[in-house]
């Protein structure tokens, strides 16, 4: 049983050591607390910046509820957008791949959204690849593309990734939980925080068929120079995407 006045300290406890959704998360440690690990083992935990999905073991993405294992990129709120639009572009029986899926989120919105599709992930970090299975995708563990089956070379009709974006020097202004803890793989995206990205962009051009869409999740001050890349691998138009708020989180473009 629950001591009275245990979520208003918890919520005093979080709002003092600066955490901005101290209410929601109390709330979320209180019910996580059990006979294996206290209370205050949780939000002490929580308090040292580590992030809220992995002392609670799961997050909600597009309202589905994700299992993230400690360790694991956790899927941010600001990737909804593009996995929605993601599942508008993806024929019921098509095909998708979404490359870096970390725990798996937008392969388990496009599964669950069109059961009837092929939805494959790939990954590098085996415990992200470990953690994405668990989710129920289908997970090939490896560097991008290199682990895809050859048979769906040129037939890929919807391609995501939110791959490693932020550029190298930049990586210190992450806010402290996501620097501290969150794998460097997951962030690191070379000199220009593109280095992956532009990976994807050409060996990519390989494996979507004509027509077939194009989405990446790039900061808002690299979309112009991913929309380029996009055009010179063979893609029309470009355009940014933007969250509700109007934010640009990406760019998505058909391939030729
Ligand atoms: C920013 S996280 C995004 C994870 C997931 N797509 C999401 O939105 O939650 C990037 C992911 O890419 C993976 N990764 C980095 N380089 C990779 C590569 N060359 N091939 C496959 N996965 C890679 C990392 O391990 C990490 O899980």
């Amino acid at each position: 049983m629950r001591r009275a006045g245990e979520l208003e300290e918890v919520v005093t406890a979080l709002h003092r050591a600066g955490c901005v959704a101290a209410e929601e998360e109390a709330r979320e440690l209180v019910a996580a607390a059990n006979c294996a690990e206290s209370l205050d083992g949780l939000v002490a935990r929580r308090i040292s910046g580590e992030p809220i999905a992995w002392i609670t073991g799961r997050t909600t993405f597009c309202g589905l509820e994700l299992r993230v294992d400690t360790g694991v990129f956790v899927p941010r709120w600001q990737s909804e957008v593009m996995a929605r639009m993601a599942v508008g572009l993806l024929p019921a029986r098509g095909v998708a791949v979404d490359l870096c899926t970390g725990a798996g989120s937008i392969a388990v919105v496009l599964a669950a959204a069109r059961p009837h599709a092929t939805v494959l992930g790939t990954e590098l970090d085996p415990l992200a690849a470990a953690c994405a299975r668990r989710n129920g995708v289908r997970v090939l563990e490896g560097d991008l593309f290199a682990p895809l089956p050859l048979g769906i070379r040129g037939s890929v009709d919807v391609l995501t990734a939110v791959a490693p974006y932020v550029p190298r020097d930049a990586l210190h202004l992450l806010p402290r939980d996501v620097a501290q803890f969150e794998p460097n793989l997951s962030l690191d995206g070379g000199p220009d925080g593109l280095d992956v990205v532009r990976r994807i962009v050409f060996e990519g051009a390989d494996w979507v068929r004509p027509g077939s869409s194009v989405l990446l999740e790039v900061g808002s001050d690299q979309c112009g120079t991913v929309a380029g890349l996009l055009e010179r691998a063979g893609c029309l138009a470009p355009e940014v995407i933007e969250d509700p708020d109007g934010d640009p989180r990406g760019v998505w473009a058909r391939m030729a």
